[in-house]
Formats: structure tokens, sequence, C-alpha cells
């Protein structure tokens, strides 16, 4: 089972229909739903593989780029959409990403406590897609510069992508992954220690059955 949508809302005070912040309802709290409610039904031998990404943490580019970090709050403080009086931005839509991005890891590490022993949960990181529509709703002119570097050499995009992300689901190579590993486009790698966080890991799965069961 592969948990892939995701967005990047450019308004972090936009809502999904169940009233979550739009970025943390897509890109992490309605897996949590999908995988709460199939995860029984996955054959053993099986793997759950989430869509994380490396922006849960900073890095010279990400700063060159003004790409936030995760500030991590209590979860259901982070599944509350911003007030109306709030200013949406690139700076407030990049945490909430990073974020969800962030919960994703948190999630997967809880998740393998409580799945059958069979099952083994992953996370992939593709590298950065600027070619990819997850920025849909970015300014015009961002989103030319955006497929203009997905353009360069090196830089990944979702033709290069998809086939990793089939093997980390799918081959024999990658049978062994459990514990939330995480795989950047096709070699393993360590999560930093923010993204190991027992206290956090249990919060975030209680609060996630907390607004899942509001919904
Ligand atoms: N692009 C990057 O640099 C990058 C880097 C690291 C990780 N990732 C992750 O990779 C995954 C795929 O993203 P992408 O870059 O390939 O972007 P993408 O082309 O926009 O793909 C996003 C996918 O999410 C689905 N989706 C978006 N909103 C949805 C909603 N409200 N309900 C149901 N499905 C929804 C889209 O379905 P529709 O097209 O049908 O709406 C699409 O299949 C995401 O989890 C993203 O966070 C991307």
């Amino acid at each position: 089972m592969v948990g892939n949508a995701g967005v990047m809302s450019a308004d972090t005070r936009r809502a999904s229909a169940d009233g979550y912040e739009m970025t943390f309802a897509v890109n992490y709290l309605a897996h949590a739903q999908l995988i709460g409610d199939l995860a029984g039904t996955i054959a053993e031998p099986g793997r759950i593989v989430l869509l994380g990404s490396n922006t849960y943490r900073q890095n010279f580019w990400r700063r060159l780029l003004s790409v936030p970090e995760a500030r991590w709050r209590d979860p259901l403080e982070i599944a509350r959409p911003a007030g109306e009086s709030e200013k949406p931005g690139m700076e407030a839509s990049g945490v909430a990403y990073s974020n969800a991005k962030l919960a994703i890891l948190y999630y997967a590490h809880e998740l393998q406590r409580h799945v059958r022993p069979g099952i083994g949960v992953t996370v992939f990181e593709p590298g950065w897609m600027p070619g990819s529509d997850l920025g849909r709703f970015a300014p015009q002119a961002a989103r030319s510069v955006m497929r203009g570097i997905a353009r360069i050499p090196g830089v990944s995009t979702p033709e290069k992508s998809g086939p990793l992300l089939a093997s980390v689901a799918l081959d024999a190579r990658w049978a062994h992954l459990r514990d939330g590993a995480f795989v950047l486009k096709d070699h393993v790698i360590e999560a930093k220690p923010v993204a190991h966080d027992r206290d956090r890991e249990r919060r975030l799965w209680t609060a996630t059955g907390e607004l899942l069961s509001r919904a």
C-alpha cells in the first residue's frame, strides 16, 4: 500500500471538508484514515510506503531557497486552519508542509508498533521534483520557474521517481525495511534525531484518533 497524495496549500486558512488545515489533512490525516481502515486487510508479508520529504529539517539549500523546516506543535493545533486575520504566505505554507511531513515520519514509526509483524512500514523521499503538480496553488510565475528548474539534468522528476517508489513498494531488495526506514530515492538514510521522538509519536497517534473520530 502506498500513501502518495500530497499538496502544498498556498493558504493555510483553507480547510478540508472536515475542517482541518488542508496540507495537514491531505498529506497526513487522509493517509492515517485510509491506512487505519485498510491495514487489517493487507496480506503478510506486506508493505506500507508513505511519501516523506526532507523538508522536515533545514539545510543549506533549503535555507537558500527559503523552504522552512518543521515547527512542531501539538497535532490538534497543527490541524487547525489559520484564522481569517492571519496573513497567508509562502512561509506559513512551507511550515505546514514540513510539519505534515514530520508527522508522516512520527506516524510511520508509531504505525510499525501497531501493525501485524509481517507488515513493514517505510517512508520514501523522491527528491525535489520541481516539475510536479505539488505547487498547484502557487502563482503561475513561480510554477514557470519550477518547470524550468525541472529540466536541469540531475533534478528529480515524477518520471524518474515513480519507478524508484514502485521498487520500494514491490522489489525483493527492499523487503527487509521496517520501522519507518527513510529511503531517499534509492538508498536508506538515517532520519535526523528530531524525527525520532517517542512522546511526539504517541501523542500524534492519540491526537489522530481524536481528529478522525470528529471528522
Ligand atoms: N515534488 C517534490 O519535490 C516532492 C518532494 C518530496 C516528497 N514529495 C511528495 O510526493 C508525493 C507526490 O507529490 P508530487 O510532487 O508528485 O505532486 P503531484 O503531482 O501534485 O501529485 C500529488 C498527488 O496527490 C493527489 N492529491 C492532491 N490533493 C488531493 C486531495 N485533496 N485528495 C486526493 N488526492 C489528492 C493528486 O491527485 P490529483 O492529481 O488527482 O488531484 C496527485 O495524485 C506527495 O506526497 C509529496 O508531498 C514531493
